[in-house]
């Protein structure tokens, strides 16, 4: 049985929280990250413009590594690409989008926050999951790139202030009625579960679509060999780091190889 090749892409490290879960339903395949820090953060981007940039970089890469099977996890890129993405390719694609029927499901006082980028809380998408989902309920949204970045920061090895993330949640956290159940609609959000979870004043239910992803995965890779390979699990960037940040560099790399990746390095477009 051949060994099925996996790419799993972000714009930054938040695809390493899907990476976690992916991997551990199907250790046997081989996978393959690209982030897209030339273009990072994507929440702040014109959605015709990741369109774009996507078909381009991701067909490339694609074609370089011979790819079985395409990852977006990102909710940014995929509220908005995925039908694209999937016409351009013959490849199977996943996509992640906002974890809205599960909250739905689980919120007792029927109050949901979804946290995601700019971008995705106002995709028509999210807007159609809500209506479907969780038409009785209230849902609240907050669109943060802040976030996103201080995520970014704890895997570039800084250390992140708790009260940088309470006050991208005050709004939330000065309601009467508080959020039960706050849907982690960006995949840079749950690198940062615990401190989230810690500015609640009561138990809350965090919710992503990791679990989601990697059965989907599982089920189209429809291979599950019992022994892990030998790690030969790559990553990639598309800008090259300059030599003042190399310092931020190898602290990043530190966090790559810590979630099982062998190498970190670049791979731009000549454009
Ligand atoms: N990780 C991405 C997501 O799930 C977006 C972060 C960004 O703004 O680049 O939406």
């Amino acid at each position: 049985m051949s060994v099925k090749k996996v790419l799993i892409f972000d714009s930054g490290v938040g695809g390493l929280s899907v990476f976690e879960q992916v991997i551990k339903q199907s250790p046997a395949a081989q996978y393959f990250y690209l982030f897209d820090n030339a273009y990072f953060p994507y929440g702040e981007l014109q959605a015709d413009f990741i369109v774009r940039r996507l078909k381009r970089l991701l067909s490339v890469f694609v074609e370089t590594h011979q790819i079985d099977l395409l990852v977006i996890a990102c909710n940014t890129a995929s509220t908005i690409a995925l039908p694209f993405l999937r016409e351009h390719f013959a490849i199977p694609i996943v996509g992640v989008v906002p974890a809205i029927k599960p909250a739905a499901l689980l919120s007792k006082n029927g109050v949901i926050g979804l946290l995601a980028t700019p971008a995705t809380i106002d995709r028509p998408y999210t807007a159609q999951l809500i209506k479907e989902f969780a038409a009785d309920k209230q849902v609240l949204k907050m669109g943060s790139t802040q976030l996103v970045k201080l995520a970014e920061l704890k895997l570039y090895g800084k250390q992140i202030r708790l009260a940088d993330i309470a006050a991208v949640l005050a709004p939330w956290l000065s309601l009467e009625k508080v959020p039960d159940t706050i849907v982690l609609g960006c995949t840079h959000f749950p690198l940062l579960r615990e401190e989230i979870a810690r500015c609640f004043p009561n138990k809350v239910n965090l919710v992503d679509s990791g679990n989601a992803i990697a059965q989907r995965v599982a089920q189209l890779l429809e291979q599950t060999p019992v022994e892990q390979r030998e790690n030969n699990h790559q990553a990639y960037f598309t800008q090259a780091f300059t030599e003042q940040q190399s310092d931020e560099f190898n602290a990043l790399k530190r966090s790559f190889l810590s979630f099982g990746f062998s190498t970190l390095q670049c791979f731009a477009l000549d454009d």
